[in-house]
């Protein structure tokens, strides 16, 4: 039996449980955060030490964290599609990398990665785990103050569109894992993916803003929701 090609799509619910806060629960970080000061380039430009510090935060919690069973389950799949020549594509809205610590081999980070900075000037992108700190000198330019968080912030441009749409258009099942729907333009994928005739599916913890434009859903926690799908596909592939 061919094996079905698989694009699935995850958001901050599936980090939940490795105790990274999301963003739009009640206790989420834009109820405590202004987005438009930590997320924007204008909040950038108004106050880069204040949006360096929300990051440098997010990553001190990042290095407390660990994988939980739905990421460790995503990379089963990955590994058994792979085995058997099928494509599962992983595009991750998160900027967290616990998909690489669960074993996924290459999620593609849409909303950028936590764990690099990019100098505002010369554009320079770079492993960077440390706190990020105005008195820094970019390696590339030596610009002293310039280097951000290698993260898409409001009003800029997601990464590696023409990959990811590519991946939606030729798949045979949409999956998406943890996400509100809330945030363009990946609430708009399952559109796209139907569209394309492809089947959609959403695991999550509540029905998402989008809930009504997927086939089926499962609701639960990502860490119980996940590995019951992925043991599903896994003994229907065999
Ligand atoms: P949200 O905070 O908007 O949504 C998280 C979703 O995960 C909600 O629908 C929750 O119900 C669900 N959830 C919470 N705990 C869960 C659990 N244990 N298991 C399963 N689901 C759970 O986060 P995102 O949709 O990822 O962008 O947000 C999208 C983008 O908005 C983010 O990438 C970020 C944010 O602003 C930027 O910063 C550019």
């Amino acid at each position: 039996m061919a094996l079905p090609n698989i694009f699935v799509l995850t958001g901050a619910g599936v980090s939940a449980e490795s105790g990274l806060s999301t963003f739009r629960d009640k206790d989420g970080l834009w109820t405590q955060y202004p987005l438009e000061e930590v997320a924007s380039i204008q909040g950038y430009e108004r106050n880069p030490g204040r949006v360096l510090a929300f990051y440098n935060l997010r990553r001190s919690k990042l290095f407390e964290a660990k994988p939980n069973a739905a990421h460790f389950a995503l990379a089963q799949l990955e590994a058994a599609w792979a085995a058997r020549g099928a494509i599962i594509t992983l595009c991750t809205q998160n900027i967290d990398n616990l998909h690489e610590q669960g074993g996924s081999k290459r999620p593609i980070h849409m909303h950028g990665e936590l764990s690099k900075s990019r100098c505002h000037d010369c554009g320079d992108v770079r492993i960077a785990d440390g706190d990020l700190l105005l008195t820094l000198g970019c390696m590339a330019c030596g610009r002293i103050g310039g280097l951000r968080p290698h993260v898409v912030w409001f009003g800029e441009t997601p990464l590696f569109l023409d990959e990811i749409y590519d991946a939606l258009s030729t798949a045979d099942l949409f999956v998406s894992i943890g996400t509100s729907g809330a945030v363009y333009p990946a609430a708009g994928f399952v559109s796209m993916a139907r569209e394309a005739g492809v089947s959609t599916m959403e695991i999550n913890l509540e029905p998402s803003e989008n809930a009504d434009a997927f086939d089926s859903a499962h609701y639960g926690k990502a860490s119980e929701a996940v590995p019951a799908w992925v043991a599903e596909m896994i003994a229907l592939a065999h």
